[in-house]
């Protein structure tokens, strides 16, 4: 397809949100939007970020996201981000985007990153690049950091700055290893900090910093290790543990960072009693106050029934793994 008739092109395309287990957190690049560590992810199921891109005419792009115009900031952000797409294209055509998501905002999971991946796929399709998964996951990075895992399903491991990738990779596939997520929603209040003004106050502020960076091999590994054996306990253990160390490292910012309410330290209560009483079940959170509880297929209900009844918590979903972004029809 040539770049001329390519720059007519309208796709639609959905991505799951993705949430990770070994925490991204901090920046080696910022131009380049690059992770100063690596992650591992789980991308979840029935969560889906629906989005879709026309390319036509002249002016500035059109965004509307979840039904409203885009504010300001959010336009010039996605307007940067198509500009990669269209520098690759050799055009200039101006966006059209309707992009809207199927879960609350207020769900605390990173609807960036799963709003990013279905953009990046959608994008590249409407103009006709054919992009590889790697390039696409890499595009998508330079949006959200964790969007480039949302360009996979299942189990996914972004590479850190140890490693010559740019992009996410997948690990396993979701049919590979069933697990569920239980979020518990401890709050409705919509809005979190912007990752990126929290990850710089913790770098340049906090004196954990420096060790934050220098146990992130070893927490990869140990999940990878983890995931390639199906070991569930093993995985819990690495991945409580890089939660508690990354919010421990917001904590030691100044000012503190504090995502966590009530509610959160009573979730992981409620995780704990259930892990004594022999659940296959850990925690994770990221930089809001929901918890999300990964289990068993087993254990499945009863983390769902001990998390609704858990004080504080006003809401939970349960879902499973998912699958890549795709495309779903022309737009
Ligand atoms: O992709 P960003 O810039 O929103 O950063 C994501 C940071 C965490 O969600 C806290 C951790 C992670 O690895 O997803």
């Amino acid at each position: 397809m040539s770049a001329q008739s390519a720059a007519q092109g309208a796709a639609r395309a959905c991505a799951h949100p993705n949430i990770a287990l070994v925490k991204y957190w901090g920046k080696a690049d910022a131009a380049a939007n690059l992770p100063a560590v690596a992650s591992l992810s789980i991308t979840l199921s029935d969560l889906v970020s629906d989005t879709q891109v026309t390319f036509d005419g002249a002016g500035p792009d059109r965004i509307v996201l979840d039904d409203a115009p885009a504010s300001d900031a959010d336009a010039a952000r996605l307007t940067a981000f198509l500009d990669l797409f269209r520098a690759r294209a050799g055009t200039q055509a101006r966006a059209t985007v309707r992009s809207s998501n199927n879960f609350p905002t207020a769900a605390g999971l990173a609807s960036s990153a799963s709003g990013f991946a279905a953009l990046a796929v959608a994008a590249d399709a409407a103009l006709g690049l054919g992009l590889t998964p790697a390039e696409l996951s890499a595009l998508a990075r330079r949006g959200s950091g964790s969007a480039a895992r949302s360009v996979f399903g299942g189990f996914v491991a972004m590479a850190g700055p140890d490693e010559p990738q740019d992009h996410a990779r997948e690990l396993l596939s979701a049919e590979a290893w069933p697990l569920h997520v239980v979020i518990a929603i401890t709050s409705r209040a919509r809005k979190r900090h912007a990752s990126t003004d929290g990850m710089n106050l913790t770098r340049d502020t906090s004196p954990y910093y420096p060790a934050w960076l220098a146990g992130q091999r070893a927490d990869m590994n140990a999940a990878l290790d983890a995931v390639a054996r199906r070991d569930f306990a093993a995985l819990a253990a690495v991945a409580e543990h890089s939660c508690l160390k990354m919010h421990g490292l917001m904590l030691s910012a100044r000012p503190g960072l504090i995502y966590w309410n009530a509610a959160t330290l009573a979730g992981i209560e409620t995780v704990r009693r259930l892990q004594d009483a022999g659940e296959d079940v850990f925690f994770t959170i990221d930089a809001g106050p929901q918890l999300k509880a990964v289990c068993t297929d087993g254990s499945r209900e009863a983390v769902a029934a001990a998390l609704a009844r858990t004080p504080g918590v006003v809401d939970v979903l349960s879902v499973g793994l998912g699958g890549p972004a795709r495309i779903v029809a022309d737009g």
